[in-house]
């Protein structure tokens, strides 16, 4: 996957422009988490931007993929591992977690991965692939379908779908709950107890050089319940992801 082509550049400038934004530590003292490609692009933008390079934190599963960014950026390190295992025992914690999978809302990204993000750092960015959400956002739809003569908007005041709005409040959804899956027939229900507030938003939507259509959010979450309960929630999710073979 090549990623620099000119929406992806935009897309970069707003997220980090909303990073700006929500978060209290500037630029030059910001930790930053994020995925990162083998093109290393982001970091390179970071780097521009006037981030320092001991504050970046790209992470990417594939150790191939690591040792490439590495070697286009040597002032860094790229950690290996999944984002949420690898953050969870990172220290220090990172101000702002850019989450750029590009991949669909899935159960394991909706139940686990988003979730956990939100643990790790008070600013996340999602970006996600719009479709093939398998009628996961059926619920979501449904309750926005009953704004007839409305229409809908990114924060840029672009006019969406009333799909595509349905899917940014999916990952509002992501940030803002833990999700149960129950083990016998693929459901994803919203657990009642909340975990965050989101005091602030943006979202929007790129079109990829493979005409994909992309939906980022970036959100500052407070926390509302204490940690420890939450890792003994997300344990319980994990583990049902795991024996019914959905991580
Ligand atoms: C879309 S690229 C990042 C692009 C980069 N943010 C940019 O602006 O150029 C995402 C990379 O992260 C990897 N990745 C996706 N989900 C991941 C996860 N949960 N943990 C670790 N790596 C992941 C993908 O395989 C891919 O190499």
């Amino acid at each position: 996957m090549q990623y620099d082509f000119e929406t992806k550049q935009q897309y970069r400038i707003k997220v980090h422009n909303a990073i700006d934004q929500y978060c209290t530590a500037t630029r030059w003292i910001r930790r930053i988490a994020y995925l990162e490609s083998g093109q290393a692009l982001e970091t390179k933008f970071l780097i521009a931007r006037g981030h320092r390079p001991e504050n970046l934190i790209p992470i990417n599963r594939s150790p191939q993929i690591a040792a490439w960014i590495n070697r286009r950026v040597p002032d860094v390190t790229c950690l290996v591992g999944e984002i949420h295992r690898v953050l969870r025992t990172h220290q220090p914690r990172p101000h702002a977690i850019n989450f750029d999978g590009t991949g669909w809302l899935n159960k394991r990204t909706m139940c686990v991965i988003v979730p956990m993000l939100t643990l790790y750092a008070p600013v996340v960015a999602v970006t996600i692939l719009a479709g093939r959400e398998k009628g996961q956002i059926n619920d979501i739809r449904n309750k926005t379908a009953s704004m007839v003569g409305d229409c809908y908007r990114t924060s840029d005041g672009v006019e969406v779908s009333n799909e595509d709005y349905a899917r940014m409040l999916g990952v509002r959804e992501c940030l803002t709950h833990i999700y149960c899956p129950t083990s016998h027939d693929g459901t994803v229900t919203l657990d009642p107890r909340s975990i965050n507030d989101i005091d602030k938003l943006k979202w929007g939507i790129y079109i990829s050089e493979s005409h994909q259509k992309m939906i980022w959010v970036v959100a500052r979450v407070n926390r509302v319940v204490p940690i420890e309960v939450i890792h003994q929630q997300f344990q319980i999710d994990a583990d049902v992801l795991r024996e019914t073979g959905r991580i």
